[in-house]
């Protein structure tokens, strides 16, 4: 069985969207390892986000990011860190496939609702960074 890490992002916090999104993981088949409600500092969501430094869209992102709660929840299950990229759908939902996360509950490019780790390797960081 293969970890991944998800995180439901302020604007799904905000719009009462945890529990939605928690069922559509569960019903994929994903087993909650562990979960927390969290709030990031500016600085805490620049280290999560290291990697887009620089990008044109990293203040904002920083911005939004600590702007309000976050659930950060560690998942398991066959070829996770797939399955959950595929679950949630492409960044931008207008992009993303009718049935993901994003497509039906994003409200754009940066507000898009969870993160989802794209590596195994990534998992195991962002898992780290908020589960110790
Ligand atoms: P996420 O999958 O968490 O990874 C990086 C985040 O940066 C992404 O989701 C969006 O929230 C944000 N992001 C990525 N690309 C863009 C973009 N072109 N414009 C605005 N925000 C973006």
């Amino acid at each position: 069985m293969e970890k991944t890490f998800l995180m439901i992002k302020p604007d799904a916090v905000e719009r009462n969207l945890i529990g939605e999104i928690l069922k559509r993981v569960e019903e994929d088949g994903f087993k909650i390892i562990d979960l927390k409600m969290d709030e990031l500092t500016r600085y805490r969501a620049e280290v999560f986000y290291e990697v887009h430094r620089g990008k044109p869209f990293f203040k904002k992102l920083v911005e939004y990011m600590s702007s309000g709660r976050v659930v950060a929840v560690m998942l398991k299950r066959a070829n996770a860190v797939k399955r959950l990229r595929v679950l949630a759908g492409a960044t931008d939902p207008k992009e993303a496939k009718k049935g993901t996360i994003r497509y039906d509950l994003a409200l754009d490019g940066r507000r898009n609702s969870v993160h989802a780790s794209d590596s195994a390797r990534n998992a195991k960081f962002e898992s780290k960074f908020f589960f110790g």
